[in-house]
């Protein structure tokens, strides 16, 4: 379905017959991170909208738009095997029409680390998600920790916006040697794919600095800059930090809990990822 009012139809015509919707948004060239987002969400509601739209927005404009992969064929079925009860696929022209012009501007949040590196993407994937939840109306939206800052930028607007929308964030799909399942994995050449893994292992080099005792941040980050140095031999490095899992503020130290967060550049391609950190109860 492409039209967003035949959308709006559908899912308030199941709320009204009290089914509850869970709605996972994508840009498709939908792969196994999407898949377990889809699972997940028909599981727990009756019904399940999925939304393919790569969204010009949040591209900039030396980004990669137009080379961003699209297969709508195999993400047409992909939904139909996975349960999904409406796809929607909106054309750009329906979602921006001509003279469109009002955006949603994050907080500070929003121009850190992948807000510093993409000026203007955080903009255009708040308000795509504004405008995506605001035709779906669902009562969950589906989120993965791989893009630990989206999620919590979208947090964020739910919670300041007061949005009536529960978020769910799930756990990060990985290859078999840790890299995260992402739709621009597929840009990588062979060596490049080799080295892609050196960024998951940097991170868990990062955890396991901390199982070891490290709490101040920057041996966290040393331990990781090591491996992730040596494994991805990245092209840049482009941060590497420990932050607050809400605020991405960074830590210098590590109390509670944290997130392990790194983008690297490997050839042509951006790679992100992130680990989850926590202070143990007794301290070393
Ligand atoms: P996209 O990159 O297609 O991702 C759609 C959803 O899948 C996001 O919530 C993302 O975090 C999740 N995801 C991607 N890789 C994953 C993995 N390996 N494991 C678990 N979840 C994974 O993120 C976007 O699209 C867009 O910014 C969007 C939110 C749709 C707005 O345009």
């Amino acid at each position: 379905m492409t039209r967003p009012a035949a959308m709006r139809d559908l899912s308030r015509r199941a709320r009204r017959s009290g089914e509850s919707i869970g709605f996972v948004p994508t840009m498709g060239a939908l792969h196994a991170g999407h898949l377990s987002l889809m699972d997940r969400a028909r599981r727990e509601n009756r019904r399940l909208a999925v939304s393919v739209f790569v969204n010009p927005l949040q591209f900039g404009p030396r980004e990669d738009f137009t080379r961003y992969p699209r297969n709508d064929l195999s993400d047409v079925r992909l939904c139909r095997s996975s349960g999904s009860d409406w796809l929607f696929m909106p054309s750009v022209r329906s979602i921006y029409p001509p003279g469109f012009s009002t955006q949603v501007t994050p907080g500070p949040m929003g121009s850190m680390w992948e807000g510093a590196v993409r000026p203007g993407h955080f903009a255009g994937v708040l308000t795509v998600v504004l405008k995506l939840l605001e035709i779906v109306e669902p009562d969950t939206i589906y989120l993965g920790q791989k893009d630990a800052q989206q999620a919590a930028l979208i947090l964020r607007m739910v919670s300041d916006l007061e949005l009536p929308v529960r978020v769910s964030v799930c756990p990060t799909v990985r290859e078999r040697d840790g890299l995260a399942l992402s739709s621009r994995n597929g840009y990588l050449a062979p060596e490049e794919r080799r080295r892609a893994r050196g960024l998951a292992r940097g991170l868990r080099a990062g955890k396991q600095a901390v199982l070891r005792g490290a709490r101040d941040a920057r041996s966290i980050v040393g331990a990781a800059r090591r491996v992730l140095r040596a494994e991805a031999k990245p092209d840049r490095l482009e941060y590497l930090a420990l932050v607050d899992p809400r605020t991405f503020e960074p830590l210098p130290r590590l109390g509670g809990r944290a997130l392990l967060i790194g983008a690297v550049r490997i050839g042509r391609t951006r790679l992100i990822d992130n680990v989850t950190l926590i202070a143990s109860a007794k301290e070393p």
